[in-house]
């Protein structure tokens, strides 16, 4: 799409609330001014490329949104023309809004909504990165946030843990998603399980489950079993019963490995979570233009 250097990274930008509500008649139903600069600050000097309702979304005054150059998806004509009146791009399809935008910038372009266009391109695999502010609202919308599957990941969460908390009073956080590059096309086209901010929350809670058992396990139920079996078999070897305490003190050998087991299963996952943390607290490169 630009000529002879490498493709544009296309990224997709958007804030929902935790239900995934992004917009209702024709507005967001929540005021967030952090996420406004967040925005800002993101998409700054990049081409950005919307449908004509997100368009019609902005307040006069930001049509076109300064510093980028605002390409806008219609099939009306008049829309067209007036889109261009502004200052801003109008095109027929999202094909040819991606194909103008990488003409203006060879980095990176952000598809900025609405729900038509982020399902477009989510459905059709055309973008590689999303970048998600989740707010903690209870708002209701009558348009969602695309669904993200399983060929996607969380690859940086900000804050960490837990969420930053608005002038306002609003909570909300930044979660960055890529699609992985070693999914296959079969295992893409089989990848059906949404893996967005609820998933992520989700497979947060089970992991905490799994450290709970394992350390269970591994630290009390079966040092105990194994300490009873043991003190049992030596019990009956002491008392001339040496075959049964032979046995028992087999049994509490296999104690100890389950122990044992448990024990070396905890400490990979919280390796694992070590690592996913790291990778959270890692900053992202900067957007392009800054
Ligand atoms: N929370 C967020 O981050 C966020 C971001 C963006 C938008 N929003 C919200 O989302 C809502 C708007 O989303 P929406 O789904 O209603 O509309 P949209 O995706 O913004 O725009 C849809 C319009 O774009 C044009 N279009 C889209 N795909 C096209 C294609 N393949 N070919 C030709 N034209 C195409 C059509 O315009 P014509 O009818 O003119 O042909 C269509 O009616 C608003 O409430 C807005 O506030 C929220």
């Amino acid at each position: 799409m630009s000529g002879d250097s490498a493709p544009a990274e296309i990224g997709m930008i958007w804030a929902q609330t935790h239900t995934g509500v992004i917009g209702d008649a024709g507005a967001m139903p929540w005021h967030l001014p952090e996420d406004l600069a967040h925005f800002k600050t993101t998409t700054r000097g990049a081409p950005v490329v919307m449908g004509r309702r997100t368009w019609e979304s902005f307040p006069e005054r930001y049509r076109p949104l300064p510093g980028r150059q605002n390409i806008v998806i219609t099939s009306d004509q008049h829309a067209a023309e007036q889109i261009r009146e502004r200052g801003g791009h109008p095109v027929a399809s999202l094909d040819e809004g991606l194909e103008l935008a990488a003409g203006f910038a060879p980095e990176r372009i952000w598809v900025i909504g609405g729900g038509q266009v982020y399902s477009e391109t989510v459905t059709r695999g055309i973008a590689d990165l999303a970048v998600i502010t989740v707010i903690q609202s209870s708002a209701s919308g009558d348009t969602s946030a695309p669904t993200l599957t399983a060929d996607w990941e969380l690859t940086r969460r900000d804050p960490a843990v837990g969420t930053h908390q608005g002038a306002n009073g609003l909570q909300y956080h930044f979660e960055t998603h890529r699609r992985k590059p070693e999914m296959t096309e079969t295992s893409r086209a089989t990848a059906t399980q949404p893996a967005g901010p609820n998933t992520s929350q989700a497979a947060s809670q089970a992991t905490s489950t799994n450290l709970t058992m394992l350390g269970l396990g591994g630290y009390l139920i079966l040092p105990f079993l194994a300490l009873f079996t043991v003190t049992l078999g030596f019990v009956l070897v002491l008392n001339d019963r040496i075959l049964p305490g032979l046995a028992f003190l087999f049994v509490a050998q296999l104690w100890v490995a389950g122990g044992l087991w448990a024990h070396l299963k905890r400490r990979r996952l919280l390796q694992e979570i070590k690592e996913a943390r790291g990778l959270a607290e890692r900053p992202e490169a900067p957007g392009a233009g800054g």
